[in-house]
């Protein structure tokens, strides 16, 4: 009896023992004060999907591969971004649609991409001629920035050539004069 009535005040006494010392060292003063802790500088240089993404936004992109994009006032999430339009762009060039690039980056190679917008002769209304002197390291970046957004949606509906009327629906650029 007394034995174990001892036993549990020794277990008492080291518990006692113990949150002393541990307040205790709570309260010291830190080994290193903090002011002379060595500051850690991180220099965080961009990455390529960010130049990537940079390039996109500022290139216009989104205006016509991005479904609702306009009307979203550009506030649609990166997961939407570049799906591939359903309204047809008509004019005498024929009918274009703005390519699901999502799925269009899945088929060519990095260095594919970056010979097309070099020398590609596409239709309007895709500014190509605008894009022709792009750096090539905005070019990849591009690139890698879209191919990591992942495959999305359908593809966009084919070419319609200009004697062909499209089935769906569609915006006509052929300029009117104001009493037409
Ligand atoms: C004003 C609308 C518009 C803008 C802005 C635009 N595109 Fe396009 N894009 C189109 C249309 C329409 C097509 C299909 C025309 C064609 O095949 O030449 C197209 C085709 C393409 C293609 C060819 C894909 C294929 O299926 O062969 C690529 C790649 C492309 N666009 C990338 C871009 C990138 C990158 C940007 C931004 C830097 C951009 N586009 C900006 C409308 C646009």
């Amino acid at each position: 009896m007394f034995k174990c009535w001892s036993q549990r005040s020794v277990t008492l006494c080291g518990l006692v023992l113990l949150s002393v010392a541990l307040t205790a060292c709570a309260q010291m003063p830190s080994a290193r004060p903090a002011a002379l802790a060595p500051t850690e500088v991180r220099i965080q240089a961009p990455t390529v999907n960010e130049a990537g993404r940079y390039f996109i936004l500022l290139g216009g992109c989104n205006d016509c591969h991005t479904p609702g994009w306009e009307q979203s006032g550009g506030q649609m999430p990166e997961s939407e971004w570049l799906t591939g339009g359903r309204i047809g762009y008509r004019g005498p060039w024929g009918t274009t649609y703005a390519s699901n690039l999502r799925l269009f980056v899945q088929r060519v190679t990095e260095d594919q991409w970056v010979e097309m917008f070099r020398t590609r002769e596409g239709r309007p209304p895709m500014p190509w001629m605008n894009y022709r002197t792009i750096n090539e390291s905005d070019l990849r970046a591009a690139y890698r920035f879209i191919r990591d957004l992942g495959p999305k949606g359908e593809e966009a509906p084919a070419f319609v050539p200009p004697d062909q009327k499209p089935v769906t629906p569609y915006l006509f650029f052929v300029p009117r004069m104001p009493n037409e």
